[in-house]
């Protein structure tokens, strides 16, 4: 009897710790990053192709910021965990275009990150001044309602 239970122990022990590793990191919700920003990413088609709301929570203009579309596309993934991914944010209140790139992790303790880079191209008027046109920077997502 102490076997058997032995055994059911280290069992089920050994089904949490492989049901922890191969944890699906999936885009599909609601994303919160390192700034306040907000983001939700509908369901993805077949292509792996999805749309979704950027309301970001800065802003390089003085613009009042509203929530802006995006468009984006996962790695042709089904097999894989940690899908890389890329789309770009269409900001309803600039002359400008944001595109990110990232790759969806699951972290040691099974929570999905999403780890970004972005470049955001503001409109100028000349082309003198595209030298100071582009930024970069790093985004870090994680989910805003956690799914637990
Ligand atoms: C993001 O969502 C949180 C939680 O709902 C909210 O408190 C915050 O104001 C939102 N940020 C933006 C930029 O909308």
């Amino acid at each position: 009897m102490v076997q058997v239970t032995t055994f059911l122990l280290v069992l089920s022990l050994a089904l949490v710790a492989s049901g922890l590793s191969a944890r699906k990191c999936v885009l599909t919700g609601q994303w919160t990053n390192d700034l306040g920003s907000n983001m939700t990413i509908g369901a993805l088609n077949g292509k792996g192709e999805f749309s979704g709301s950027y309301h970001t929570a800065v802003t390089a203009t003085t613009n009042k910021i509203q929530i802006s579309p995006l468009q984006g596309s996962q790695h042709s993934t089904n097999q894989k965990s940690q899908p890389t991914f890329g789309f770009t944010v269409n900001w309803r209140f600039s002359d400008s275009v944001t595109v990110f790139t990232g790759q969806c992790f699951v972290d040691e303790d099974g929570r999905e990150i999403l780890k970004t880079m972005w470049l955001l191209r503001s409109r100028v008027n000349s082309i003198k001044d595209d030298w100071k046109a582009t930024m970069v920077g790093i985004n870090v997502f994680t989910r805003l309602h956690s799914r637990e």
